[in-house]
């Protein structure tokens, strides 16, 4: 079956059953991942641009093997690099990349609603790799695949998120997916980084979404931990006092650990700050599916770019 849309945008828009198409297509793909010729076909004649206006190491590289091992042309392109630099705005280089005919355009961008501007403009697919503190799809999607591997299910799980809520796309995004296949999401943090009424902006579903301001009550008894990054470079100063103040009442560390349940598993989308958002006992210990996260990414940027852009 495919999937019945040009882009991927958002998780907001997307059905459940949307989601579990993706997320089982992933599934698929992660065998090719583990083979010794990691390559197929399947998008063979394709080609795919890969436009970061923003630093990435993660994305960027996960969907350009996701391409090559669809057998996909990928061409990566940095805004440093290109005619950004001399003055061309995001409209006119995107529609100089449509005019070569590309199949899809993944796109990073600090402006949250930059790839639905785009996505009006071109042919190809777009998909979001991030914009602003809006979304970041393809974050969300390898994160239930993550915890889909360890818990076998979704509903049900209590699922703390915690750190800078306000500017993260990739809270936004899991708030969405997560409680639309039944999980209790909680997100926790400093009050001046909890958005106000963040709750109300996701629709209605299975699960459920709340906010509070304590990190213990967020863990206690939860199944999963996801941490985020202190996202510095999108702030302007004064949310906390010091980093060292934040680690101290928002870092997760092993004794905070202990509220969650004792099969939790613990998640960070990356890149890590740490001994701020996390120490390194329980970044690199035995709960942390950090590296899994990563590796799960390929498959989900293969599932995506072939339901996307395969065609017929
Ligand atoms: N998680 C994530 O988006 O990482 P990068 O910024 O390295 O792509």
């Amino acid at each position: 079956m495919p999937l019945h849309r040009k882009d991927l945008l958002g998780i907001a828009d997307l059905e459940v059953e949307e989601i579990k198409l993706i997320l089982d297509t992933a599934e698929t793909f992660r065998d090719i991942n583990q083979r010794q010729i990691k390559k197929v076909p399947t998008l063979r004649g394709k080609t795919i641009i890969n436009l970061f206006f923003e630093a990435s190491t993660r994305t960027r590289t996960s969907f350009e093997i996701a391409a090559k091992r669809l057998s996909a042309d990928a061409i990566n392109i940095s805004a440093s690099s290109s005619s950004v630099v001399k003055g061309e705005t995001l409209i006119d280089t995107v529609m100089n990349l449509q005019a070569m005919a590309p199949d899809a355009i993944v796109i990073r961008h600090s402006s949250s609603g930059a790839p639905h501007q785009i996505a009006k403009l071109v042919d190809a697919a777009v998909i979001n790799a991030g914009d602003g503190a809006h979304e970041h799809p393809t974050q969300a999607l390898l994160d239930a695949v993550t915890i889909r591997q360890k818990k076998s299910r979704m509903t049900g799980l209590k699922v703390a998120i915690i750190g800078d809520v306000l500017h993260s796309r990739v809270a936004r995004s899991n708030a969405h997916l997560l409680s639309k296949l039944g999980a209790h999401v909680v997100l926790a943090g400093p009050r001046t980084l909890l958005p106000f009424g963040f709750e109300k902006m996701v629709a209605p579903s299975e699960g459920s979404v709340t906010l509070v301001d304590s990190i213990e009550e967020a863990i206690t008894d939860a199944d999963v931990v996801m941490m985020l990054r202190i996202q510095l470079e999108r702030q302007a100063g004064g949310f906390f006092p010091s980093l060292r103040e934040y680690s101290i009442h928002y870092g997760l560390n092993r004794r905070r650990l202990e509220l969650a349940k004792p099969d939790v598993v613990v998640l960070h989308p990356g890149p890590i700050n740490r001994g701020i958002e996390i120490d390194s006992d329980v970044a690199d210990g035995p709960f942390s599916l950090i590296l899994n996260q990563v590796s799960n990414g390929v498959a989900v940027r293969m599932a995506v770019l072939y339901l996307l852009a395969a065609g017929e």
